[in-house]
């Protein structure tokens, strides 16, 4: 295996990697139990580039009583809702001074292009810590009127208590921050285990929270394997709530890990978008609309609008400059100015996204556009229009998370409603149209979680984002993920 040195322009980004990254724990930085460590590649050059403590069972049991610990007594269970939304502030502050640290580290480990970590996934990151600072003094029960004469009633809202959080490897910093930011202005303490593809930023994000004083075992941050340290934390009996973002698959064994103590889950999960182009739509807008909603992030994006419906009299026009925005699309390292669209995270990804396509050719689909890998070194995909799907090929059915839009010629729109929706998933849809009310009747009609019209892939902290049917459970970002981070409980005092 070949040993990348100073891969980064950021000395300390480099000085980060120099050094083998250890778990934390307890507010301290510690081997792993078994000593293990692992290697973290550079899917651009699939070198390695740094090696990380191997967290497994034994690490995640430390872990939980460090949380446990930290949950019930010391520091943080006393802390007032100011000084939480203080802390959480901080450690936004902190992230925002290391955004050029944290966006070459998120690069090197995930692939996306430098230009995308630091103008989307460092940015969006601290903007949910900032966001979700503001909640830790606006959280607030109710008065309640009884039936019965006599009482007086109210509502408390608490923590839940030790989380496990299971970060995917897309967006690696910002879905822990997505997690962890309305966990801590809950009051939680969590077990972060970021994707062994991609564990750094959490890791450097670690480092922060130690520099913004959380106090010890709030925090702990123990990178591993699905099957081992996931296992574990999802098992746990001491765990009060997992909340997971990932594969549906994966969701379900987690689902069914968390019945031993009926630990509280949320989920985020896969999703096959519908992208749908109505003839009266500004068609430049919705094919470069069309072009972010699939090739963003390498297509590697659960919300990704991998199945495009052009209403067939503008379908040439739209998957024509498709076509064109595809083939102009620069494949290169992230850390390249030129880069575009980066190689895929992983072997594995490669091989699922290679696979899944030569299927959909074999089944009786073409390539307008792509269709293959790029050959040489790393794990570059080319960007890949596929049309002649039907609606029983797998490439229509199942999630490819990868650079592929299928595009799907309409010619009723009152089929497109039923077309879009069947589908095992529910996480997101896009509708392009200038009729406005066409337009709010199909986000009405859509059975997903999030409706992006004449938009797509649009983030923002105060929205919520979840899945309908096997996308997920609960919501994530805006009030609504207050929710899975708290418990109600009615006090209910007889006054007689
Ligand atoms: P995965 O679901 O296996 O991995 C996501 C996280 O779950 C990682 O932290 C992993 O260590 C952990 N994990 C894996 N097995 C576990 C287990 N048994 N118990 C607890 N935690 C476990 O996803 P993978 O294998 O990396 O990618 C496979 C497919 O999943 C992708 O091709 C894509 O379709 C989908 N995916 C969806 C994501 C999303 O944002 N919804 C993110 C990543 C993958
Ligand atoms: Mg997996």
């Amino acid at each position: 295996m070949a040993v990348a040195s100073a891969p980064a322009n950021d000395a300390k980004a480099n000085e980060f990697l120099s050094t083998t990254r250890k778990l934390l724990i307890n507010g301290e930085w510690v081997d792993a139990a078994s000593g293990k460590t692992f290697g973290v590649l550079n899917p651009a050059t699939g070198e390695e580039i740094a090696r990380v403590a191997e967290g497994a069972e034994e690490d995640i049991n430390r872990a939980v009583i460090a949380a446990r610990q930290a949950f019930e007594s010391g520091p943080w269970k006393d802390m007032l809702p100011n000084a939480r939304m203080k802390m959480i502030m901080k450690l936004a502050q902190l992230i925002s001074d290391n955004a050029q640290t944290f966006s070459e580290l998120e690069t090197l480990d995930n692939g996306k292009a430098l230009s995308i970590s630091s103008a989307v996934d460092i940015p969006l990151a601290i903007d949910i810590f900032e966001y979700m600072a503001g909640w830790a003094t606006k959280l607030e029960g109710r008065t309640l009127r009884l039936s019965s004469p006599g009482y007086h009633a109210y509502t408390l809202l608490e923590p839940v208590g030790v989380i496990g959080q299971i970060i995917p490897w897309n967006f690696p910093l910002l879905m822990a921050a997505w997690k962890l930011a309305p966990a801590l202005a809950t009051g939680n303490t969590v077990i972060l285990k970021p994707a062994e593809q991609t564990p750094l930023t959490a890791l450097l994000l670690g480092e922060m929270i130690q520099e913004a004083g959380f106090p010890a075992g709030v925090v702990n941050v123990v990178p591993g394997f699905g099957e081992t340290a996931g296992a574990a934390l999802s098992g746990h009996m001491d765990v009060d709530k997992v909340a997971f973002t990932g594969s549906t698959e994966v969701g379900k064994l987690i689902t069914q890990a968390a019945t031993g103590n009926l630990k509280k889950v949320s989920l985020e999960l896969g999703g096959k978008a519908p992208n749908i182009v109505f003839a009266d739509a500004d068609l430049e807008a919705a094919t470069a609309g069309a072009g972010l909603g699939i090739f963003f992030n390498q297509g590697q994006v659960c919300c990704a609008g991998s199945r495009l419906y052009v209403e067939k009299s503008a379908y040439d026009t739209v998957v024509g400059g498709l076509t064109d925005v595809a083939a102009n699309i620069t494949l290169a390292p992230g850390m390249d100015p030129a880069c575009d669209m980066g190689p895929l995270v992983s072997e594995e990804q490669y091989e699922k996204v290679t696979s899944m396509v030569a299927g959909g050719l074999s089944d009786g689909a073409s390539a307008a556009v792509g269709g293959g890998r790029k050959e040489g070194a790393g794990y570059f995909y080319k960007p890949t229009i596929l049309e002649g799907t039907n609606p029983n090929m797998e490439v229509i059915r199942e999630e490819i998370f990868g650079p592929v839009v299928a595009a799907i010629p309409f010619e009723d729109p009152n089929d497109i409603v039923k077309a879009a929706n069947d589908t095992p998933f529910g996480l997101s849809a896009g509708i392009w149209s200038r009729d406005v009310s066409k337009a709010h009747k199909m986000a009405e009609a859509m059975r997903a979680g999030t409706v992006w019209v004449n938009c797509y892939n649009v983030f923002d902290s105060s929205l919520p984002f979840g899945g309908y049917k096997q996308s997920g459970w609960g919501r994530e970002m805006g009030a609504d993920v207050l929710e899975l981070y708290t418990e109600t409980k009615a006090v209910c005092i007889h006054v007689g």
